[in-house]
């Protein structure tokens, strides 16, 4: 079931906001991104109360149909807690999959026996997505308040009531749990004790929807593109909470098995850039 189901030409502006809202993730943020954040803040806001209402009117087969047809059934959820229950679904689940998607594409990549191998076993993928969620993780950090006093193995105490931010991306590099921990492998046996989605009360809502959007699109690429190559270095955003890339300029060379539709087209870069591809025409 999609969360909003929104219309397809709405894409690039909800690109945009998603954009804009994860820059802000970031404890000192400057005031130029503080006022973009807002704006698009409110932006989103005003859009996603119009589709609210929409739906009260044209249900569709969305979460948020869903959600408000449990309102008027009795479950009494307002507007307002409609509207910031599709922006939460929406800023947790849209830059994050995004990023998993992009970092895991570039550290393929970098691997490219590992790329064309994932493409000819795509029984792979679901280990290979855990490995790719661990070792370049969408989320790095977050943040608990402690309910007690913590001992650390001897490296002090971290006493009850004390902010704590908690690196995940550091502890899914952890040498006691992962072997060779800094190495790619798309079959690690123990790849999916990463911690890229959290534990307790506050792990992701979203695990099966973020696992099922990653597979589909690594499963895509590595079997339509055997020959994908990086054009150049990926820019990566300067971001400390979530993890990924600005701009990823890739090129098919002609002689790669794509589908017919693809290889049609022959030689092709393209370079993805706030979520909007633009083509251009290679070399060979
Ligand atoms: C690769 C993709 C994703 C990653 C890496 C990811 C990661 C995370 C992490 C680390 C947390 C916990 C934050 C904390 O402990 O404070 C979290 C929470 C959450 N995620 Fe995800 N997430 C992903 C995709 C999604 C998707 C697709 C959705 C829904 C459409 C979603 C919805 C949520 C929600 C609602 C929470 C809050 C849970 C709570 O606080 O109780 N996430 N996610």
């Amino acid at each position: 079931m999609p969360p909003l189901r929104r219309p397809d030409r709405d894409q690039a502006k909800f690109r945009f906001w998603g954009h804009d809202l994860a820059a802000t993730l970031l404890p000192h943020t400057d005031v130029a991104a503080k006022s973009r954040k807002r704006a698009s803040e409110l932006a989103l806001t005003a859009y996603l109360r119009d589709l609210v209402e929409k739906r009260r009117t044209e249900p569709d087969d969305s979460l948020l149909s869903s959600l408000v047809a449990a309102e008027e059934g009795g479950d009494r959820l307002s507007s307002g807690e409609l509207v910031a229950t599709a922006l939460l679904l929406l800023v947790a689940g849209f830059e994050t999959t995004v990023n998993l998607i992009g970092n895991g594409t570039v550290a393929l990549l970098c691997e490219p026996e590992q790329w064309r191998r994932l493409g000819e076993e795509p029984a792979l993928v679901p280990t290979a997505v855990e490995e790719l969620l661990r070792y370049d993780s969408p989320v790095q950090m977050t943040s608990r308040i402690a309910t007690d006093d913590i001992e650390l193995d001897g490296a002090g105490t971290v006493p009850k009531g004390a902010a704590i931010l908690v690196a995940v991306g550091g502890a899914n590099r952890d040498p006691d749990v992962f072997d060779h921990p800094n190495q790619l492998r798309i079959d690690r046996p123990e790849a999916s004790r990463h911690l890229a989605f959290s534990v307790g009360i506050h792990h992701c809502l979203g695990v099966a929807l973020a696992r099922l959007e990653g597979s589909v699109a690594i499963d895509e690429l590595t079997r339509r593109y055997a020959t994908l190559q990086m054009v150049g270095i990926p820019t990566q955003r300067q971001l400390l909470v979530l993890r990924g890339y600005e701009q990823l300029a890739v090129r098919t060379p002609s002689s790669s098995m794509m589908s017919g539709h693809d290889a049609a087209r022959g030689d092709t870069e393209r370079s993805f850039s706030d979520g909007r591809p633009t083509t251009s025409r290679g070399t060979g």
